[in-house]
């Protein structure tokens, strides 16, 4: 492994395993859990759905998290080159190296939506602030969100905003400044969410929100529900796309990665679970809908800080954090589309930022018409399981419910199959053979096949 030593002299590293965690649970903390997650979960009636969601964490998220900063690490470079680099070392195909550019078309594909659903949230610091959720009810809540929807002018500025936000942090490279920041904000949003938590346990049905999340009825459970569990399980994580292979290689080398993986993970879980908490209880405490998609916190939350004795300060501070947290994700989308480039095209990294920043933004003006102008097109329509699916749906379905577990399932099986098995123990570095070999069999078996039954499931 020489080469990758004499590559890794000008390959700066992360200071500390804390940092790491920090910068990787700043990619996997944002809008997937505090807006995705309760909604997807409301729209799959709940308990069951949670159950199987924590399962592909777990079982298939987790281990694929270890496989990919494996390769990260041992690469030592962005995930195509690292992908080139160890299949050429291992006599392998260079065809793996695909598993690469679907990440970075992912990531292209995702930022497009995720930058839009980051403009409601920056929509809503400006609505706390302005006391404009003050007294509100279900019904004058719910008609602020219906305005915001309707009205893609608005949206769009919001958009632009949080686009322009993402292009200036990416091209100015002062990730380094961000990462200090996080170490305050991340800490501090989940503080808010457990005052949220505090705040529908006096006020909303704490039992009966609680009951929805953690109490299995099997009977509202679908394949495609399971399938949506999947897919979350990789959005929420950042997987399959080679974020977490970027990050990795900038892991120092005595650093666990297992151990690492597990915090990442076991953070993210609760930041989602406590948005969970919060939310449901209102939801039911205000007679809402559970399924009503994707506006569900943005109509239930502001009820709560319209309510609450300093609600308009929590309300914008939620709200900025959110953004914050969407922002911090949305840097580790944009970053691997500037540095292919940077590195196959030869673009310096402000056109690099600037010509892909541009173009996700363009894209993302398919997701803003579908939520007012386009609300009935449904573009693949003559494809069965994409009726009635907007633009926006589809972005949405086909990187997390078809993109990232497959790429995911390449990780896996890369790893577990054809990577230098002495290698992957290095990386690994577990203190007893039964636990690497208890690593290897999930990433062997359990993990390949359990993306492979759900597929095969809704293919069926
Ligand atoms: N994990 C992010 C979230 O939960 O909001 C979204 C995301 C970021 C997905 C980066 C994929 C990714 F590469
Ligand atoms: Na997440």
């Amino acid at each position: 492994d020489a080469s990758v030593a004499e590559a890794r002299k000008d390959h700066p590293m992360w200071s500390s395993r804390f940092a790491f965690i920090l910068a990787a649970s700043g990619s996997a903390v944002g809008l997937g859990n505090i807006w995705k997650f309760p909604y997807i979960t409301g729209e799959n009636g709940g308990g069951a759905f949670v159950l199987v969601y924590l399962l592909c964490i777990a079982l298939i998220g987790l281990p694929i998290m270890i496989a990919e900063v494996t390769i990260g690490r041992r690469g030592g470079r962005s995930p195509i080159n690292s992908l080139r680099m160890l299949t050429h070392r291992d006599g392998l195909s260079s065809r793996w190296t695909w598993i690469g550019w679907m990440g970075i078309t992912a990531s292209f594909l995702i930022l497009s939506f995720y930058s839009v659903i980051g403009g409601w949230a920056l929509a809503y610091v400006g609505q706390s602030a302005s006391g404009a959720f003050s007294g509100g009810n279900a019904d004058s809540i719910g008609a602020l969100f219906g305005g915001l929807l309707a009205d893609p002018w608005t949206l769009l500025v919001w958009h632009s905003v949080f686009m322009a936000l993402v292009i200036f942090i990416v091209a100015r490279g002062i990730r380094s400044g961000m990462e200090k920041a996080i170490n305050i904000l991340m800490p501090l949003l989940f503080l808010l969410l457990l005052v949220m938590v505090g705040y529908a346990m006096n006020s909303g049905e704490f039992s009966q929100g609680f009951a929805f999340l953690f109490q299995p009825d099997f009977s509202k459970l679908t394949t495609a529900g399971i399938l949506t569990a999947l897919g979350h399980a990789f959005f929420t994580l950042s997987l399959g796309m080679g974020v977490m292979m970027a990050y990795g290689s900038y892991l120092p080398k005595n650093v666990s990665i297992v151990k690492t993986a597990v915090a990442v993970s076991v953070v993210d879980t609760a930041v989602a679970l406590l948005a969970g908490l919060a939310i449901f209880p209102l939801v039911f405490a205000n007679g809402l809908e559970p399924g009503s998609g994707p506006g569900l916190i943005f109509q239930t939350l502001p009820m709560a800080f319209g309510q609450m004795t300093g609600g308009v300060l929590f309300g914008s501070l939620f709200f900025g954090l959110l953004v914050i947290a969407a922002v911090t994700s949305a840097i580790s989308l944009l970053e691997p589309v500037v540095e292919w480039l940077e590195e196959q095209k030869g673009i310096s990294r402000l056109s690099g930022t600037l010509m892909g920043g541009i173009s996700i933004w363009l894209l993302g003006l398919l997701t803003i018409l579908s939520f007012n102008e386009w609300s009935n097109v449904y573009p693949l329509s003559f494809i069965s399981a994409f009726e009635s699916k907007t633009f926006f749906d589809l972005l949405d379905y086909v990187t997390a419910n078809l993109m990232m577990p497959l790429g995911g399932l390449f990780i896996a099986i890369f790893v577990g199959w054809f990577m230098n098995k002495q290698a992957v123990e290095n990386q690994l570095d577990l203190s007893n053979d039964v636990a690497f070999s208890l690593f290897m069999f999930v990433l062997r078996f359990i993990t390949p096949a359990a993306v492979l039954v759900v597929f095969i499931n809704n293919l069926l």
